[in-house]
């Protein structure tokens, strides 16, 4: 059977252009590409995507009644087999442009939840990997912790059964990821294992 090429799709969230995140998701799509993948990379603050007004209009077909871009968006994350949150820390959590796409993901959490729906056939789902990056100014590891909660929750609900998260504390200025030893290399490393899934680049089929 002639298997199609894998796709990864990276979700750039900082307002930084060639800010930390920004750098590690080039790196992450760089190692991905050279693994074999056809990459496409999406600048989140670029996007007109609004926020989840809870009118639970969602409950009824799994749709969103909002018409912005958050609906070509969702096409992307699902049509994929990588997906790369690239996402800082703001205030203790994930940057707000991450958060509202997430929060945006309420219609693929009620067709889950409330219609009993799977998005995804089971053979996709099982090719699919996820990878979140990220920088925080404070030097402490724990500093990710109360965003990891949230991660966890996207890849979830959009059927990404196994992730990884590549972060490096201690990383402020716009661009200071360049001169973390070894960081980018680290993230272009991630980036290749993402088709480990669809068969590509590793071991765990
Ligand atoms: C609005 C704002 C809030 C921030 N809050 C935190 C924080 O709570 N904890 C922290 O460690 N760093 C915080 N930072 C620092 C960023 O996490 C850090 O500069 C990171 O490298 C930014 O990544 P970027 O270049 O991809 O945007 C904050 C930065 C901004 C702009």
């Amino acid at each position: 059977m002639e298997e199609s090429t894998p796709r990864v799709l990276g979700l750039s969230c900082s307002p930084r252009v060639q800010g930390n995140t920004d750098l590690m998701c080039d790196s992450a799509l760089q190692g991905a590409a050279a693994a074999g993948a056809t990459v496409e990379k999406v600048h989140v603050p670029s996007l007109n995507i609004n926020p989840c007004m809870a009118c639970n209009a969602c409950f009824k077909e799994g749709v969103c009644v909002q018409k912005d871009d958050m609906a070509p968006l969702i096409d992307k994350m699902l049509n994929c087999e990588g997906v790369i949150l690239a996402a800082p820390i703001f205030s203790m959590n994930l940057a707000a442009q991450a958060k509202i796409v997430i929060d945006r993901l309420q219609c693929c959490w009620a067709r889950r939840y409330v219609l009993e729906e799977r998005v995804l056939p089971e053979e996709a789902r099982a090719r699919r990997r996820g990878l979140w990056l990220s920088a925080a100014g404070f030097g402490q590891e724990s500093v990710f912790d109360p965003a990891t909660v949230t991660v966890k929750y996207f890849f979830l609900i959009i059927e990404v059964p196994k992730w990884e998260r590549v972060a490096f504390a201690g990383v402020e200025d716009r661009g200071a990821i360049r001169e973390r030893a070894g960081a980018l290399e680290e993230c272009k490393t991630a980036g290749a294992r993402l088709l480990e899934g669809a068969g590509v680049g590793g071991t765990d089929g």
